[in-house]
């Protein structure tokens, strides 16, 4: 597939997409979802390739958000029955085991501070911008900014982003935990790529087991988390050792373990 609004060259064995609408301020239109969908497709593809950078072209913006030309007309039952956004995370977050850096550089602002949360983590330029102000357009994120940075930044910091709708710096993302490192802008993809090529010279299934790892302490939720707990601490009751445990207590005397 040859794009028109992404640009994507390997590194070694790190692939670098560039978003390129700068006019648009790298805006994510429909073309774009696609583009990248397929550019990340051949990335997890690619045995030669270990880790992915996302950045924004131009040295303003990362990504202003979905495209608002292109959501404008649009009706309700458009944006149901398409499911709407619903590709960014069942096509590229899902299907991309291997892991990516998004290297944000200038605005990130709903849907544009959305992928940037998709990403494994963010490296943002001293100049990067975060914010979620869908509420200034009547609406509210729809590629999981409530979610992903509820759990990145907290609910009160949360709260305050998306119901002013104002904008975080890099200081104070870094300071909340929204990005990993910042850097000054000219030195914002070498130090992605360099990031990116340390992590594709580790073990490539460590690397995959280490972020399955921890996008699951991301993504269970308290509910299912303490379910799983429960149900575990349920198993390890029928153990000989919970029986021979309570009695070694009962009994005020050392327990004697059988690891069963
Ligand atoms: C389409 C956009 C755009 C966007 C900027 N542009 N953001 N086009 N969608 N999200 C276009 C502008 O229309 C303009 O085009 C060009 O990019 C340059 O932008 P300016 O506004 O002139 O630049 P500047 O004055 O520097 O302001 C930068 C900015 C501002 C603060 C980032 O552009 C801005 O507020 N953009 C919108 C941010 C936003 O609301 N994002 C969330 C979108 S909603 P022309 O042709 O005039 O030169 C979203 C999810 C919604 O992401 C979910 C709904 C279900």
């Amino acid at each position: 597939m040859s794009y028109e609004t992404i640009l994507v060259e390997q590194r070694g064995a790190v692939t670098l997409i560039t978003l390129n609408r700068p006019k648009a301020l790298n805006a994510l239109n429909s073309q774009v979802l696609d583009e990248l969908i397929d550019a990340f497709a051949a990335y997890e593809g690619d045995d030669g390739q270990r880790c992915a950078v996302l950045t924004g072209s131009g040295d303003k913006a990362f990504a202003a958000g979905a495209d608002i030309k292109e959501m404008y007309d649009k009706a309700a039952a458009d944006f149901y029955l398409e499911d709407f956004f619903s590709k960014w995370t069942s096509q590229i977050v899902k299907t991309t085991r291997k892991p990516w850096i998004a290297a944000v550089n200038g605005f990130a602002l709903g849907g544009g501070c959305e992928l940037a949360m998709m990403a494994d983590f963010i490296i943002a330029s001293d100049n990067a911008k975060f914010g979620q102000p869908e509420i200034k357009l009547g609406v509210a994120p729809g590629m999981g900014g409530s979610q992903r940075l509820t759990r990145a930044v907290g609910k009160s910091k949360s709260m305050d982003m998306c119901l002013t709708g104002r904008m975080m710096d890099a200081e104070e993302a870094e300071r909340s935990g929204l990005v990993a490192r910042v850097v000054p802008l000219t030195e914002l993809i070498d130090e992605a790529v360099k990031a990116a090529a340390a992590i594709a010279s580790m073990p490539p299934m460590a690397v995959q087991v280490n972020k399955e790892m921890v996008n699951a302490a991301f993504e269970t939720m308290l509910d299912q988390g303490l379910l799983h707990e429960r149900r575990l601490f349920q198993i390890l009751t029928a153990t000989e050792d919970k029986k021979e445990g309570m009695a070694a207590f009962i009994e005020k005397r050392e327990g004697n373990w059988k690891g069963r």
